[in-house]
């Protein structure tokens, strides 16, 4: 039994491909290296230079390594960029979707694992957001993760073959420097960057009806993302009948910009204040798991709190000032 890994080469992809090898599965990795990096990988772990946007490639990895199951996770995730760049983002994230769907049924694989979103949500009105909460997600990187879950379920309905999307919610910190996420496109390494460099940290907004007025995350430490895509490959793997689960990664714990940022300040003694920028568009107050479901089905729970996100990211920062 082998494991295609579509985006393995990158920041989460890298913390799957370790933990599915550390538990003894045979992987290959598929990756266009756009944003990836070969020095993620362990060593032994195939890596296929390529883009899931080319179907002969995905048909020839799946038949030279005798691939049975496929964790996709390469996509395009930037918000903002998808705004600007819809066509991009569908191509991607949909027909690159396709493709790996259409070679796993021309395959015969009997298992996809889908990387999907929190975005998937929008702005949901609800505290705690479960699996049934309605999904009207605000832009095309969202849209596309929606329509993901759709192709992937239908696929699988169609063609026998079992499933799980799984809706990663915020996610932070690195199992070791060598897998830490080196874009600066999210809260805690774009903090870290300004403080580094002497600029004080930005709040995006603090007028929403939150306690403090900054919006509300569920903050997820990559190694739980991880250990919650092993649960999911070991739960595909024993199933007798063809299953389909739509499932959080979220620890159900809510966490303020001003408390992230004064728990980084507390972490890594960078204690410039913050300043209250505008609200960025389509910025919703609150997005936070439940992880009741993930929990009954994978028997899964998030292993690792703030601080060891935090603590994580900031030991890997190269920049010290
Ligand atoms: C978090 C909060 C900002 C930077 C992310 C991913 C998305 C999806 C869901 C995977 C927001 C605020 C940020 C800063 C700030 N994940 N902020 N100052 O927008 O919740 O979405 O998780 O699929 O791909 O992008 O994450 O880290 O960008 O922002 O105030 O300097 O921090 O406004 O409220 P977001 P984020």
């Amino acid at each position: 039994m082998t494991w295609l890994i579509t985006g393995g080469a990158g920041y989460i992809g890298g913390h799957v491909v370790r933990e599915l090898v550390a538990d003894g599965r045979r992987v290959v990795v598929l990756d266009d290296l756009s944003s990836g990096s070969p020095s993620r990988l362990p060593a032994g772990v195939p890596l296929v230079v390529g883009s899931t946007l080319d179907r002969a490639a995905l048909d020839a990895v799946i038949a030279e390594h005798a691939v049975t199951g496929v964790v996709h996770i390469a996509a395009k995730k930037a918000v903002g960029e998808s705004v600007e760049q819809p066509l991009r983002y569908y191509r991607e994230n949909l027909t690159g979707l396709q493709n790996v769907l259409e070679a796993a049924v021309a395959g015969g694989l009997r298992h996809v694992l889908f990387s999907s979103s929190a975005a998937v949500y929008g702005m949901p009105d609800v505290d705690l957001i479960t699996e049934e909460t309605p999904c009207a997600p605000m832009n095309p990187y969202g849209e596309s993760k929606l329509a993901g879950e759709w192709m992937v379920k239908a696929t699988g309905h169609a063609h026998g073959l079992s499933t799980v999307s799984l809706r990663y919610f915020n996610v932070a910190g690195t199992a070791a420097p060598e897998l830490a996420d080196d874009g600066v496109s999210n809260l805690v390494p774009m903090v870290l960057q300004r403080l580094t460099t002497g600029q004080a940290p930005l709040v995006f907004g603090d007028d929403y009806a939150t306690p403090d007025g900054s919006c509300v995350r569920d903050y997820i430490h990559v190694a739980d993302i991880a250990s919650a895509h092993l649960a999911a490959v070991r739960r595909l793997e024993a199933a007798e009948q063809p299953i389909a689960l739509t499932l959080n990664i979220g620890r159900g714990e809510g966490v303020s910009v001003l408390e992230m940022i004064a728990a980084i300040a507390r972490i890594t003694g960078l204690t410039t204040p913050p300043q209250i920028a505008p609200r960025r568009a389509g910025d919703p107050a609150g997005v936070v798991a439940s992880a009741e479901l993930i929990h009954r089905e994978l028997d899964w729970k998030a292993a690792h709190d703030l601080d060891a996100m935090i603590g994580s990211a900031w030991a890997a920062w190269p920049h010290r000032p």
